[in-house]
Order: structure tokens, then sequence, then C-alpha cells
């Protein structure tokens, strides 16, 4: 029998794009998600992909009886915990909203699993737990710091889960860090589809060139760096995808707690992007600089060796791959899931 990986925050864009990895690995995936920021068609396009059934259950993380009746009639590997809300403005404006959903939510979620004795967890950790990096590429001892109730609600589930893991070693936790995931499935069929007004960059920049938005605001121009606009480590999302089957196959292997950074080494700038995606779409994007984003640090980029070296795991797909794919889904369906 194949292995059962419960997915919460699974019709989401990593989520999404992590069961049909998971799929083609052979485990068998349980979604559960409350659709606040996705669309069950996600699900139903995965299935449509990998030729494989997926069972969904909507519901949310913070429903203690809802977890544990998942938990006692599925026979439940391990979890793999995409689902919390992600928008860093959002979050200072709601910071409570924050705190409980991703806080409050992975207690109640690690609370069942514990109960459930289901102690195998992959985290979906973020870059924003280095802060303002002193300096490039970022490894896994940086010290961590937040500005932000997003961040520092990262940053807080990963000191809860230490906790845990300290008051019973039987638990196995892989802290994923990730940098700035981007693309879709080659298939065009998945994809990122965010619900307002993109705050990232490539939703943005994939939306001008659909013509949904006139011109990308570039924020600052005056940066250290190459071309004086930010410089971020763009990850394709199905390597991204695929770290976290490489992490499934390290908490079998290994018992601990520990995180790991997945990105690829390298950092591209604003109008690196731009560039890259006007060749991938074949237009001439407009763009304007405005003033800097208040929080955004300079540059900001992986040093990938842990990953490489104990995950087996590095990115392979390119900033060519990364365009054309996110293009693909963009130009396929110019209103997302809708
Ligand atoms: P997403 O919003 O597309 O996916 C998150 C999913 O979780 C959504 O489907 C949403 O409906 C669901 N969800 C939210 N709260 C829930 C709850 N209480 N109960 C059940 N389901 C809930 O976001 P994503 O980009 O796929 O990100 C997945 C995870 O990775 C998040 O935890 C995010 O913070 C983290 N992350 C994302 C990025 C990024 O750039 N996308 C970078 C670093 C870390
Ligand atoms: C942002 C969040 C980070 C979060 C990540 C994933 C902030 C400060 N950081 O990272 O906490 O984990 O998203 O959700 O919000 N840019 C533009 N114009 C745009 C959008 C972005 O010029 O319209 C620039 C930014 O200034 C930055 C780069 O593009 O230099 C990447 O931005 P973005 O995609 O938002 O990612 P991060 O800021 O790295």
């Amino acid at each position: 029998m194949s292995k059962t990986i419960l997915v919460t925050g699974g019709a989401g864009y990593i989520g999404s794009h992590t069961c049909i990895k998971l799929l083609d690995a052979g485990f068998q995936v349980l979604v559960l998600d409350n659709y606040s920021n996705s669309s069950p068609e996600a699900t139903r396009r995965v299935q449509q992909i990998a030729g494989k059934t997926v069972a969904a259950i909507r519901g949310d993380i913070n429903d203690a009886p809802l977890l544990d009746s998942i938990f006692s009639s599925n026979d439940i590997h391990a979890v793999i915990h995409f689902a919390g809300l992600k928008a860093v403005g959002e979050s200072v404006a709601q910071p409570l909203r924050y705190y409980h959903n991703n806080v409050s939510g992975t207690v109640v979620l690690c609370d069942a699993m514990q109960r459930a004795g289901v102690k195998n967890l992959v985290f979906s950790s973020s870059a924003t737990v280095y802060g303002d990096p002193a300096s490039l590429p970022i490894n896994e001892a940086f010290p961590t710091s937040a500005t932000n109730p997003y961040g520092r609600s990262k940053l807080m589930i990963e000191e809860l889960l230490g906790d845990l893991h300290v008051s019973d070693p039987d638990w196995n936790i892989a802290l994923l860090r990730y940098f700035n995931p981007v693309g879709a499935h080659p298939s065009g069929l998945i994809g990122e589809d965010p619900a307002d007004i993109p705050n990232n960059l490539m939703p943005y920049i994939a939306q001008v060139a659909v013509g949904r938005r006139e011109r990308l605001n570039v924020f600052g121009g005056d940066y250290p760096t190459h071309d004086g606009t930010g410089v971020r480590d763009y990850i394709h999302v199905m390597d991204l995808a695929d770290g976290h089957v490489r992490a499934l196959e390290w908490l079998n292997s290994q018992a601990g707690i520990r995180a790991f950074n997945l990105g690829t080494g390298i950092g591209y700038s604003v109008l690196d992007m731009l560039k890259a995606f006007e060749k991938a779409c074949g237009k001439t994007l407009d763009y304007v600089i405005s003033d800097r984003r208040p929080g955004d640090v300079a540059s900001c980029y992986a040093d990938p060796q842990r990953a490489a070296s104990e995950l087996d795991w590095s990115a392979r797909l390119g900033l060519e791959a990364m365009c054309a794919d996110a293009w693909r889904w963009q130009e396929r369906n110019p209103q997302g899931y809708k």
C-alpha cells in the first residue's frame, strides 16, 4: 500500500504543484483546504495532469474535531503543511487574523497529529525569517528575525516546532525555507492565481503581459545592485515541489528537526525578470520606477548547499523555464481558475 500524505493548503499555489510530484512519486494524497485563497478547481486539474485521484476535504486547520476524524479514518504517514495566509501588507493590518490562522492553526494541527501518533511534518517556512541579511548568500545558520506579523508567524511556528521536538524527540520535522517561488506546471493547467492585485513580482508581470494591468511599478531603482533594482532568488515551483518529496524521504531516514533553504543560489533583479518575461511572451512590457516598498531588502539569495548534500536536492530549472511556464499558465487562464 502506498503511503498517504495529508497536504494542508493543498489547493494553493505551491500545494497544488507539490500534489503532482507526490502522486508521481507514488504517494496517495489527501488535501485539506478551506479555499480561503484557492479553488477546488486546482485539485481537479491536478488529477487531470497526474491521471490519479486526490481526496479533498473542505475544512480548516483550526477545526480540531475535523482533524481528529481525518486522522482516525485515514492511515496518514506524514503531513505537509502549506495552509497559511501569506500577504505581508495584510498581516500588518490584521495581525490577529495572521496569528490565529498561521500560528494557532499550526498548534491545533500538531496537537491532532500528536493525538493520532503522526509525527512526520514538513513545514512551509520562508526566507523572510532571515530579515535583512548581514551578508550573502544566506545559509541556515544565519540569525533569524522578523519585520512584520507574517514573517513573525513563520518564525514563531519554527520555534514552537523546535519546542515540540525537544518535548518529544520522536517528531521528525523539516522546515523548508522557500526563497521566491515562481513559474507553473508546464501543462499550463495550474499556476499562481492571486485573489487580488498581486503583491508579488512574477504574477504582477504576468498580468501586465496578459493585459490585466497597465504597467509594472518597479519598487526602487537605487538599490546597491547591478541595475539598481531589488535582487531575489527565484525558484521554479516544480523544483520547489520536488524539494518536498525529498524532504519526506529525509524524514524517513533521519530523526530530528532541521531547516533547509530551497533556492537556486542565483540572484536576479526586477529588471532581469522583466526582460526574461518579455522574451517568453514576445511583448514589450511597460514599467515605471517608483518608490521603494517599505520593508524590502536590496538583495536576498540562498546558499542551497545543505539541501544539496542532505536532501540530495537542487534546483534544475532556469529563468527561461520559469518565465515560459508562468506565461503559458497566464495566457491560457487570463482570469486564473475563474
Ligand atoms: P496559497 O495561498 O496559494 O496557498 C495556501 C493555501 O492554504 C490556500 O489554498 C488556502 O486556501 C489554504 N489555507 C489558508 N488558511 C487555511 C486554513 N486555516 N485552513 C485550511 N486551509 C487554509 O499560498 P502558497 O504560495 O501556495 O504558499 C503556501 C505556503 O508557503 C504558505 O504557508 C506560505 O506562507 C508559504 N510560503 C509561500 C511563499 C510564496 O512566495 N508563495 C514563500 C515562502 C513561504
Ligand atoms: C515577499 C515578502 C516575503 C514573502 C514573499 C512570498 C515583502 C517585503 N516580502 O518577498 O515576506 O515571503 O513575498 O510571498 O513583502 N517588486 C516590484 N514590483 C512589484 C512587486 C515586487 O518591483 O509590483 C519587487 C520587490 O521590490 C522585490 C522583488 O520585486 O525586489 C520581489 O518581490 P516579491 O515578489 O514581492 O517578493 P519578496 O519581496 O522577495
